[in-house]
């Protein structure tokens, strides 16, 4: 059966989805606009919406070559992907390799310091509360997973972390942290899900410290767009 395109499912801040004539599968747009500061800032970049689509194509394909069960089905065009249907926890799984951003204010750790062992976070994703800071028994209050379901995302969540940083370290790319977001299937399997740019890692060069990631414009140190195609550029000489 050939997937069409069907009508507009959600809108996020910088992703449309739609539905298609299969019920589980959706159809992901990855349009160009920027946020940071959930919402504060805001910015249309021409191009943004490619390369985060091409590069999350990629990794994602990497990622499943390594055994790795994600949402991802096919990249359909530059802006587009076809994606399996999940319900969206409502969790960032943040995991941290070196201290930064966040982390570096919560805890007066001077960025750049590598951290011992890699740590997982969550974050409770609810815009209006500003996305807290939580832990696994507010997860379990919450009733946002199962005390099974945690062990689970943290275990998948290190399993992917060293796959990136192999890969990106192939590539001359510190993986310094990133955000994860998972989804439950119709049949209540859990998929690695959303998507894996430079929007949600922080990735510095290994020669230089360049930030090549979205911090770029938080923190208007330029444009980013040379910045995500100078990774896209990395991913597909070397894969
Ligand atoms: P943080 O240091 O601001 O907590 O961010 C940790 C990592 O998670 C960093 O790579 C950026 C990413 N991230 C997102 O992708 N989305 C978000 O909403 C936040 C807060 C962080």
């Amino acid at each position: 059966m050939t997937v069409e395109k069907q009508e507009l499912l959600y809108t996020g801040k910088a992703k449309n989805v739609y539905l298609t004539n299969d019920d589980n599968l959706v159809w992901v747009e990855y349009m160009n606009q920027a946020t940071a500061g959930n919402g504060a800032k805001k910015a249309e970049i021409a191009g943004k919406g490619e390369l985060n689509n091409q590069i999350t194509s990629k990794i994602f394909e990497i990622l499943t070559k390594h055994g790795v069960h994600s949402h991802f089905v096919r990249q359909l065009s530059d802006t587009e992907q076809l994606i399996k249907r999940v319900a969206i926890i409502p969790l960032e799984v943040v995991v941290r390799n070196v201290a930064a951003g966040s982390f570096t204010k919560r805890l007066g750790i001077e960025e750049g310091t590598q951290l011992r062992h890699p740590i997982v976070e969550f974050y409770f994703k609810e815009d209006a509360l500003d996305d807290p800071f939580i832990n696994d028994a507010h997860v379990e209050l919450l009733e946002i997973a199962t005390p099974q379901e945690i062990e689970f995302l943290k275990r998948s969540a290190l399993r992917v972390n060293e796959e990136l940083i192999k890969m990106f370290q192939e590539i001359g790319i510190r993986l310094i942290d990133f955000k994860l977001e998972y989804g439950r299937t119709h049949d209540g399997d859990i998929l690695l899900a959303d998507e894996i740019s430079p929007d949600t890692c922080r990735l510095w060069d290994i020669n230089t410290n360049e930030h090549l990631d979205k911090d770029v414009f938080r923190r208007d140190l330029g444009d980013i767009v040379p910045v995500y195609q100078e990774v896209l550029n990395r991913l597909n000489d070397k894969f």
